[in-house]
């Protein structure tokens, strides 16, 4: 557990996220691989390569021929206010304050009266080129102050924010013009004047933590989707070898729709599969019929105040396994359903079921977007959680490790589909 509130810590931004595993595969010993260059993969070796520094793809090669890829796909991004580029909003009345834009459907209110900062990254002139510069501003530097229920007085009674407004955070009173690009500078470690570009988000200050009676729970800014990230990750790093290529894949803008370079709307896993079948000499088809994609995103556990919103026959409970998604914006079927609940009975993981009730539409993931570029069997799966997209989420404190669990065996298989047949081996 103390694993991933650190890793839930140490990802204030999407860019962090990547940036932190990449860390740790670079101490494992994986070789990064550029984009831009040749591959040289070889039986037995482990890589991983970085796009548009917020999605990242590791994976590894058994030393026997390769039968097909067993890959999860998790997001890396989180719904936020990104900072608009001419970002100073000065006063009214001397305030200081900056302009934002909606990044993806976060619920408003919970922003109010807490302490935030931003996150993100800087693009900085460096000689002849331009680097990239990661930026946590490690401070309580802004909030968003409610207005008082003494003027409106509809606060209480289903208030509708408007986002160029009600949701705009407050940094400094008589603060100078410039502050804003001056303490972004300080803590990219560069001159303000060579900030060329930015991607910088808000960011709530407060850490993951476990609570309740019994400890039951872990709250944390951004657990959709680096919960199911890290479950993916952990299993990933401690699979043993199987028959197939086992790939981690952390993918950005799924909030927004997925469809950027770095997104599952991207090419950058079919880039990636195709890189390796062709360096491998497989059968890029046969390899992908071969193939199976856990699509790992949080689901709704049933709310202990409104328990009326689930389906009356699909109601995911927290602390009770990894939740399997069915329904029209979903990419599972029958056989991947299959597949994977063998795979958790075999893994001692308890798996449940999430279906939306009839009249809501509920949400969509990256599984469907995915098999659009790359056409595998895919199964979505999520963990159960409350009060998705608030800027503070909550899940149960024990389904990290079971979805650890289901993803050590799953990278440990091998899926193969002969007539109609599903086999997972080793
Ligand atoms: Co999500």
């Amino acid at each position: 557990m103390n694993d991933l509130l650190h890793f839930l810590d140490q990802s204030p931004s999407r860019f962090h996220a990547v940036d932190c595993l990449r860390r740790e595969l670079e101490g494992a010993g994986y070789t990064p691989l550029s984009e831009g260059r040749g591959w040289s993969i070889v039986p037995g070796g482990k890589y991983y390569a970085v796009r548009g520094g917020s999605a990242l793809i590791a994976f590894r090669v058994p030393a026997g021929e390769a039968r097909g890829f067993m890959i999860s796909a998790s997001h890396s991004d989180s719904p936020s206010f990104r900072i608009k580029e001419n970002a100073e909003l000065a006063g009214p009345e001397g305030y200081l304050r900056l302009n934002t834009e909606r990044y993806g459907g976060m619920l408003f209110a919970p922003w109010l009266d807490r302490p935030l900062t931003v996150a993100g990254r800087v693009l900085a002139r460096a000689g002849e080129g331009i680097e990239t510069r990661l930026v946590y501003v490690d401070r309580d530097l802004l909030m968003i102050p409610n207005v008082a229920v003494h003027m409106n007085r509809a606060a209480n009674d289903g208030f509708k924010y408007d986002p160029k407004c009600d949701m705009v955070p407050l940094m400094g009173l008589g603060t100078e013009k410039g502050a804003f690009r001056a303490v972004v500078a300080e803590y990219a470690g560069c001159k303000a004047e060579d900030i060329l570009g930015t991607d910088l988000f808000l960011c709530p200050r407060q850490k993951a933590m476990v609570w309740g009676a019994g400890n039951e729970f872990v709250s944390s800014p951004r657990l959709d989707d680096l919960q199911c990230a890290w479950g993916c990750f952990r299993g990933f790093m401690a699979a043993e070898e199987s028959a197939s290529i086992p790939v981690f894949a952390l993918l950005d803008n799924e909030e927004v729709g997925s469809l950027t370079k770095q997104g599952a709307d991207g090419t950058f896993l079919a880039d990636v599969v195709a890189r390796v079948c062709a360096a491998l000499e497989l059968d890029r088809a046969a390899a992908t019929a071969n193939s199976f994609l856990v699509s790992a995103d949080n689901a709704h556990a049933v709310h202990p105040n409104h328990p009326e919103y689930h389906d009356a026959t699909h109601r995911p409970a927290m602390n009770a396994g990894v939740v399997i998604k069915h329904g029209v914006r979903y990419a599972t079927d029958g056989v991947s359903q299959a597949v994977f609940t063998a795979l958790c009975q075999k893994a001692g993981v308890p798996v449940q079921h999430f279906a939306n009730r009839s009249d809501l539409p509920g949400g969509g993931t990256l599984g469907l977007i995915s098999t659009s570029h790359l056409s595998v069997n895919t199964v979505d799966v999520g963990l159960a959680q409350l009060a998705m997209h608030s800027c503070y989420e909550t899940a149960g404190a024990k389904d990290a490790d079971y979805l650890v669990q289901a993803m050590t065996a799953f990278y440990a298989a091998s899926f193969r589909e002969e007539d109609g047949r599903f086999t997972l081996s080793n």
